[in-house]
C-alpha cells in the first residue's frame, strides 16, 4: 500500500473509492453525500460499523468521534471490508478538527494498514489485496497552520509502527514445526542485515559458558537446540540505552507438567514477547531513533522426552540462585531469569523492559485484550501506560506486595519456580523475575505479561484473529518519547 498526501480538497482529488467517516448518526455533515441510501441500507453509524455503496463508490464508517483509537479502529474495518473487491484506490479526507491532528493521521495508516493484515502462509488460496493506492486530502486542516512536513512525519511513523506489528504477528502466528530456536536466530540475523543492526547468536557452547543452567534445562528434551539471540541498533551519541527481553518458547508443551490438549493449542504464541522485541527494533532503526536498543531473546523449545527437566530438580541460575523446580510449565520464567541476568551482564541500560506470555493468571485477572505490568518503578511504569493509550494498547499496573513475595520459598533452595498460593499468579510471575534483576538496575525494569493480548482467537479492534503484535506499538512509542522528553529538557 502506498500513501500519499494532498492539499487538494477531497473532490478534486482522483481515487477510485471515497472513506467517508461518519460521527454525526443524522448524517448531517458535508461530507456525507448519500443519506437517503444510508437510511435506506439501515446504517446506523456505529463504531466500525461499514456501509459500501458500490454503485456510488463510496464506503462509509461510522465513527463515535474523531480521535486516534477510534480512527485506527473505523479504517481497520473499513479496509477489511473492501479489501478484496477490486478497488485499487482510496481517497479520504484527514478529519482533523483539532490540534493532535498528526496523531490522528498516524492512526489513521496504523488502521490501514494493521487492518489489511492477513496470516495465509498456510492457505493454499491467498487472500488478495487489490489497494494499492490511499491519498489523503488535507483539505480540513486549511483552517490551522498548515504543515505539511508534520503530517508526512505522521504518516511515515504510522507505517514503521504499523509494519512491524504486521512483521511481528507473522513470525508469532508461524507454526512451530517451521519456527524454532534456529529459525528465531535466522529471523534475527536476517534483520540485522537488512536494517543495520548488530547481532550476536549464542548457541548451547557459548550457553554453556555463560552458565546459562536454567535456561538449558528446560530446553533439554526438545530436538531444536536453544538460541540467545542479541540484536542491538546502535546510533552515534545516543541520548539513552533500552534493552529489551524477550521470552522466545517456539512451543510450551508444559514440559512433564503436561499441558491438558485445550491449554497446549495455541501455544505455539509463547515466543510473543521475544517476537515483540524484534518487531520494537525493527521500527527503532526505521525511525533513526537516537537511542540505543538492545534486544536479547531467549529463544527454546519446552517439550518432554527421557531427558526432560523434571519437577523437584534444583537448577542454577546464571547469577548463582538456586531454584526449585515444582512446576516445568512455569519455565518462561526459568527462561527469562537467565536472559535477564545476561542483558544486564552485556548492557547497562537507562531502562529494561522485558515482554512475556508469563502466566495464565495475568489474562484471568485483567482479561485477553490487556498487559499487565509490572515493577518497582511507579513513575516509569505510568509512563508505559500513557503510551500504550497512545499506541491504543490496553495495559494496567499489577501491584507487588512482600505478602506474594514470600509464597515463592523454597525449603531446599533460594526461590521455589512456582508460589505456594493459587491467588495473584501474574504477580508472583513478576516477582520471581525481580529476583534476577540487579539492584542497581531495580528501577529500571519493568515486565510486561502479554499472555492475553499477544494471541487472541477472534477479531477485535484492528487486530485479526491469531497475533496482535501486541507491545510493540506501545513500546515503540515510549522510546519516541524518550526523544521528545530529551529535546523538551533541552529548551528548558
Ligand atoms: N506460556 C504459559 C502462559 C500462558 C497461558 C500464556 C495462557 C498464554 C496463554 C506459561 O508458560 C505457563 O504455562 N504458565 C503457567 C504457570 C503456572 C504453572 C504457575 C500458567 O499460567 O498456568
Ligand atoms: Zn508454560
Ligand atoms: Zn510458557
Amino acid at each position: 500500500m502506498n500513501f500519499e498526501l494532498t492539499i487538494n480538497p477531497i473532490d478534486k482529488t482522483e481515487a477510485q473509492l471515497e472513506i467517508i467517516l461518519v460521527v454525526d448518526k443524522d448524517f448531517d455533515h458535508r461530507f456525507v453525500k448519500d443519506k437517503k441510501l444510508l437510511e435506506k441500507a439501515s446504517f446506523k453509524a456505529e463504531q466500525d460499523e461499514t456501509c459500501l455503496l458500490i454503485e456510488r463508490d463510496r464506503l462509509y464508517i461510522g465513527i463515535e468521534s474523531i480521535g486516534s483509537e477510534n480512527m485506527r479502529t473505523a479504517i481497520a474495518s473499513g479496509i477489511r471490508r473492501v479489501k478484496s473487491t477490486p478497488y485499487k484506490s482510496i481517497k479520504i479526507a484527514s478529519y482533523m478538527n483539532h490540534q493532535k491532528c498528526t496523531a490522528v493521521i498516524r492512526a489513521m495508516v496504523e488502521g490501514f494498514i494493521l487492518g489489511a493484515y492477513s496470516f495465509d502462509r498456510y492457505k493454499s488460496k491467498k487472500s488478495e489485496l487489490n489497494i494499492e493506492d490511499i491519498i489523503i486530502s488535507l483539505e480540513d486542516y486549511r483552517e490551522f497552520e498548515l504543515d505539511i512536513k508534520a503530517c508526512a512525519i505522521a504518516l511515515e511513523k504510522g507505517q514503521i509502527s504499523a509494519e512491524a506489528t504486521n512483521f511481528t504477528r507473522d513470525i508469532v502466528n508461524t507454526t512451530p514445526d517451521d519456527c524454532y530456536p534456529k529459525i528465531m536466530a535466522d529471523i534475527a540475523k536476517k534483520l540485522a542485515k537488512s536494517n543495520n543492526l548488530e547481532c550476536h547468536i549464542l548457541k548451547p557452547k557459548e550457553l554453556k559458558k555463560e552458565k546459562m543452567k536454567t535456561l538449558l534445562a528446560v530446553a533439554r528434551a526438545s530436538r531444536h537446540k536453544p538460541r540467545v539471540i542479541h540484536l542491538a541498533h546502535k546510533p552515534k551519541n545516543p541520548i539513552a540505552t533500552v534493552s529489551l527481553i524477550g521470552k522466545g518458547l517456539t512451543y510450551d508443551s508444559g514440559g512433564l507438567s503436561l499441558k491438558p490438549s485445550d491449554f497446549m493449542v495455541t501455544m505455539k504464541s509463547d515466543k510473543s514477547g521475544a517476537s515483540t522485541v524484534f518487531g520494537i527494533i525493527k521500527a527503532v532503526s526505521e525511525l533513526n531513533l537516537p537511542i540505543e536498543v538492545h534486544g536479547f531473546v531467549g529463544a527454546v523449545e519446552n517439550m518432554i522426552g527421557g531427558d526432560a527437566y523434571k519437577p523437584d530438580d534444583v537448577l542454577v541460575a546464571k547469577n548463582g540462585k538456586t531454584i526449585e523446580v515444582r512446576n516445568t510449565d512455569a519455565e518462561g520464567r526459568l527462561v527469562l531469569a537467565d536472559t535477564l541476568c545476561y542483558a544486564q551482564q552485556e548492557v547497562k541500560a537507562d531502562y529494561i523492559f522485558d515482554f512475556a506470555t508469563l502466566t495464565g493468571a495475568s489474562v484471568v485477572g485483567v482479561g485477553q485484550y490487556t498487559s499487565s505490568i509490572m515493577g518497582f518503578n511507579d513513575e516509569v511504569k505510568d509512563k508505559v501506560l500513557k503510551y500504550a493509550k497512545s499506541a491504543g494498547e490496553f495495559a494496567t499496573k499489577l501491584d507487588f506486595n512482600r505478602y506474594l513475595k514470600k509464597t515463592l520459598k523454597s525449603q531446599i533452595a533460594d526461590i521455589c519456580n512456582i508460589s505456594n498460593t493459587r491467588y495473584g499468579g501474574a504477580v508472583t510471575a513478576g516477582l520471581f523475575l525481580s529476583e534476577f534483576i540487579d539492584d542497581e538496575h531495580k528501577d529500571k525494569w519493568v515486565h510486561i505479561d502479554i499472555a492475553g493480548p499477544a494471541f487472541v482467537e477472534h477479531r477485535w479492534g484492528e487486530n485479526p484473529s491469531g497475533a496482535s503484535g501486541a507491545g510493540v506499538r506501545m513500546i515503540t512509542r515510549f522510546i519516541e518519547g524518550l526523544l521528545r522528553e530529551n529535546s523538551k529538557e533541552k529548551n528548558q
